[in-house]
């Protein structure tokens, strides 16, 4: 589904990713990295001790922010520098898109992602 996504990116787009600890957005933005052509040498990492990872892609950066512990970092800074991917997006009102990523109840292994653009 990243992939499908990554092909109707501008390129500047805020992508704000939710769902509970576990749901799978930090897999949905290597999936983003993958299908932008991510240079040789990164690699998709949580942002856990910087406040936001920036990725080169073929089509330009790529910033992957991570607000679990950080709750009041300045956005708008990486506004027009890339793509922004923003883990526990949830109160954001800045994001160009929504992605909602669910457990399935009955299949641990199985999530149900929606993608809403605002
Ligand atoms: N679409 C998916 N289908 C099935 N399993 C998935 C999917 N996406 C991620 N997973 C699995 O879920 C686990 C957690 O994934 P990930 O680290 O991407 O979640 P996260 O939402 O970023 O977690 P955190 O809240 O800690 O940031 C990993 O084991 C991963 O392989
Ligand atoms: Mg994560």
């Amino acid at each position: 589904m990243a992939k499908e996504l990554a092909r109707t990116l501008k390129g500047d787009e805020v992508i704000c990713l939710e769902g509970e600890l576990g749901a799978g957005k930090t897999t949905f933005v290597k999936g983003l990295a993958q299908a932008l052509g991510i240079e040789e040498g990164y690699q998709v990492r949580s942002p856990t001790f910087t406040l936001a990872n920036v990725y080169p892609t073929s089509r330009g950066n790529l910033i992957h922010i991570d607000l679990y512990r950080v709750r009041d970092l300045e956005l708008e800074e990486f506004l027009g520098e890339g793509i922004v991917a923003v883990e526990w997006g949830e109160g954001l009102s800045l994001c160009n898109l929504r992605v909602k990523i669910e457990f399935l109840e009955d299949e641990p292994e199985g999530r149900r992602i929606v993608i809403i653009s605002e």
